[in-house]
Parts: C-alpha cells; sequence; structure tokens
C-alpha cells in the first residue's frame, strides 16, 4: 500500500511516524516534507497548497491513501479534486472544511443547530463592531472570519486592547479577506480542552483526549503561538463530560452538517472551553488534526491508525470499530526559534537529537528544520522540534520530555519548562480532596 501525507510539520512526521508502522503499507511519500520525515518517506518538492499537482502526483503514483495535516488544502478543495480522479484521500471535502476556514459559517451553523458556543455578533464594519463591544463588554474576543495561519483571533481585556484590536481589523487590514467580516464574541472564562473525532460522515470514534497550552513563555505569559507543548491525556474531562460532548456537541455537529449537505469526514478537532471546569463551549472547530496535540496523542495509539483514516476517508469505518490507548500519558514539548512568534532566526544549527532519542519513551518529531549547504540539521521554522515522551503518569511523561529537551541545543532554543502546570494542579486538587 502506499500513502502520500501532505504537510511538513511535527503533526505530519507524527502521522508519517504511526503509518509507517502499519502492516501492507510499502511507501511513503510526503509533500513537502521536512528532515525528520525523510528518515521514513520519500519527501517531494510540492508545496500544500498545490492540490492539482499534489492530485497528479496521487494518480501517477496510484497513491492508496492520501493523508492531509494542514487545513489549507482542505480548504482549497484537495478531497474535491482528488474524489473527481476516484483518488482516496482523507479529510473534510471543501464545503465541509468551511467549518474551520470560515468562524462566521461555523458561528451561524452552531447557533442553527442548538451546539454550546459563546454568543457573537458578524461584523462588517468598525460601528458594528463597537456596538457589539459595547453590548458584550470587556473581556471580549475578535476574531478574523477566514484562515488566518492561528494569529486571527485577538482576547482584548482592557479599553486600549478592544481599541487596537479594532484598529487591526478595520484600519490596518492585516487579515486582508479573511477579515472582511469579524466575529465579536462574548468571553467565557475557563480551560481549553482539545476535543479531537475521527468522522466517517456520520459516526464518531474519539480520539484520546489532549490539551495544548498556547502561551510563548512559562506562567502563561506572552502572546498566544501555534501551541508550545500538549499532553494526553487533558485530565480536565472526565468520562461523563467526554460523554456529553459526544452526545451534545459532536453527534449534533456530524448531523447538522450532513443535513447541510457537507458530511464532515476526516478528523474534527472540537476547540473547547469548560467554563467553570465543567459546561462546555465550542470556541472554534478545526477540521484537521491538533498541533501539537496530535504528536502526544499518536504515542499514546494502541495500534494502527491507517483502518480508521481508510474508513473514514471511504465514509464508512468497520462495524464495531474502536481505538485503543495505551495507559501511558505523554507529552509533547515544543522548542522554538528566537524571537517566534515574531520573526524568527533561520539556519542555526541544530545538535543533541540522537542524545535526547538515546532515552527510552522519547521521540523527537521536526517540524521546522532543513538541511544546510554542507547536509547539516538547521533551524528553519518558528517551531523547530518536538520533544515528546512516554511515562508512567503524567508527571513523568514531562519531566522525561524537558530531560530530552535539555540536550538539544541551537543558539537561541526556547521552550515552556512549565507544560502540563494546569493539569498538575488539578491532579493534586484531586488527590487533596480525596484525602480531605
Ligand atoms: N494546537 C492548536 C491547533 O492545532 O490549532
Amino acid at each position: 500500500m502506499r500513502i502520500l501525507v501532505v504537510g511538513s510539520g511535527g503533526r505530519e512526521h507524527a502521522l508519517v511516524w504511526k503509518l509507517a508502522q502499519a502492516p501492507g503499507v510499502s511507501d511513503i511519500f510526503c509533500a513537502p516534507g521536512n528532515p525528520g520525515i525523510a528518515s521514513l518517506a520519500t519527501c517531494l518538492p510540492i508545496g500544500v497548497e498545490n492540490v492539482v499537482e499534489l492530485a497528479d502526483f496521487a494518480e501517477s503514483m496510484k497513491i492508496d491513501l492520501t493523508v492531509v495535516g494542514p487545513e489549507l488544502p482542505l480548504t482549497l478543495g484537495l478531497v474535491d479534486e482528488f474524489s473527481r480522479r476516484s483518488l482516496l484521500a482523507f479529510g473534510p471535502n471543501r464545503l465541509a472544511a468551511e467549518l474551520e476556514g470560515s468562524k462566521v459559517f461555523s458561528k451561524l451553523f452552531m447557533k442553527k443547530y442548538g451546539i454550546p458556543t459563546p454568543d457573537a455578533e458578524v461584523c462588517q464594519t468598525r460601528a458594528e463592531a463597537e456596538r457589539a463591544l459595547k453590548s458584550f463588554g470587556l473581556p471580549c474576543v475578535f476574531k478574523a472570519d477566514g484562515l488566518a495561519g492561528g494569529k486571527g483571533v485577538v482576547v482584548a481585556q482592557e479599553p486600549d486592547e478592544a481599541e487596537r484590536a479594532l484598529k487591526l481589523f478595520f484600519e490596518d487590514r492585516v487579515f486582508g479577506s479573511a477579515g472582511d467580516r469579524i466575529l465579536v464574541e462574548r468571553f467565557i472564562a475557563g480551560d481549553e480542552v482539545s476535543f479531537m473525532v475521527l468522522c466517517d460522515g456520520e459516526r464518531a470514534l474519539p480520539l484520546a483526549t489532549a490539551m495544548d497550552y498556547k502561551k510563548i513563555f512559562d506562567g502563561e505569559r506572552g502572546p498566544n503561538t501555534g501551541g508550545m507543548g500538549a499532553h494526553s491525556p487533558s485530565v480536565l474531562l472526565d468520562a461523563s463530560t467526554s460523554s456529553d460532548v459526544l452526545a451534545f456537541i459532536v453527534q449534533p455537529t456530524l448531523k447538522g452538517m450532513a443535513d447541510e449537505g457537507r458530511p464532515f469526514r476526516g478528523v474534527l478537532f472540537v476547540g473547547l472551553i469548560l467554563e467553570k471546569g465543567m459546561n462546555p463551549y465550542v470556541l472554534e472547530y478545526n477540521v484537521r488534526f491538533g498541533d501539537p496535540e496530535t504528536q502526544a496523542v499518536v504515542l499514546r495509539l494502541d495500534g494502527d491508525l491507517l483502518p480508521f483514516l481508510m474508513g473514514s476517508a471511504r465514509g464508512r469505518f468497520d462495524e464495531g470499530a474502536q481505538l485503543a490507548w495505551r495507559r501511558e500519558a505523554t507529552a509533547a514539548l515544543v522548542m522554538t526559534a528566537e524571537g517566534y512568534p515574531g520573526p524568527f532566526e533561520r539556519g542555526r544549527p541544530i545538535t543533541g537529537i540522537q542524545e535526547a532519542e538515546a532515552t527510552e519513551g522519547v521521540f523527537v518529531f521536526h517540524a521546522g528544520t532543513a538541511r544546510g549547504a554542507d547536509g547539516a540539521l538547521v533551524t528553519s521554522g518558528g517551531r523547530v522540534l518536538n520533544v515528546c515522551a512516554r511515562g508512567r503518569g503524567l508527571s513523568q511523561a514531562l519531566r522525561t520530555a524537558r530531560d530530552a529537551a535539555g540536550k538539544i541545543h541551537y543558539e537561541g532554543a526556547h521552550y515552556r519548562r512549565d507544560i502540563g502546570h494546569k493539569a498538575l494542579e488539578i491532579l493534586m486538587e484531586r488527590s487533596g480532596s480525596m484525602l480531605r
């Protein structure tokens, strides 16, 4: 069997690593991939947005399944192009990918189908946004409608932050056409959880829960990033809340999308906020695997991922299909380049990956790496490496990952030392209340 994975980050490295272990897989290709992926797959110089070129490659090489990592090719209609050519691709088609591609579409969809989500107003002018801001009060959330590379959401706590957000969206127009419409949304305080399910258009198979940490610095300080680390399980969601999320959020989403003529296949990543630690609200949908959540989740998967991705792409899981999870916890730490999430440095030589991976249970997935002119490994992206570990419990997984990250060196390397702190605090509270 021949597989093509589309993307070039740590998420795609983890997916390639898992798929390479599936029986019957003879060849894996990755477009465009990275040096870590190149040790497991043949990397191709095709960008993720080149949907037609990707389909040409898959057709000529008789690829059995294409697995798409990032959202962009999905919103550009990769799956539609592949199905026109009778090629199997894992992910939603263009219409279903609007759940992520348009925040306005997803908010109106949730309202229509009674899916719990914070109230919001759709605004096209600064005056409309000011009116909405006045009615919700501060803190308040501003969201660009279209894809904005993870940078389209601003949470304003103070009046001057709200003023800056309004200027950003309506005067500077930094998001271009993605910001033609925005959502002004009521702020809900709580903890965020990443809830991912594999879908075949009708049924949903939950992946292990995960939690990611978005701020660049320890103590939840500094600007938001694409994600600085994750662990699985999330700890926040107990079994009963998870089954509520499935019953009251995921199933109505799948049913609603089918009723809208947009049946959802692929991975649905529901970004939840738990108000007062309990009531789940949907902050956003993503139509692809989370990054770095996937790295932590894939390491916990017991057995193969491939049959589930195949079932989803074909529009029918096998009868009784269920994913099974290892009991161990996992952690993924993101190592970043100097300057990230702003403009960052590239081309810094990286050493120590072998030493890090020498520890049992440690896996290093590449994200923003490249080969320099002399063939040496160098930094080439904002998020450079994902240092992941399995452990008997969360503290052990986190400690092992931190120790391993400490063995990797490049100038300006940064990673958070406190990933997992929210979960560990909750576990401490729970064990304290059991002792009381
Ligand atoms: N880690 C958040 C995301 O993948 O969007």
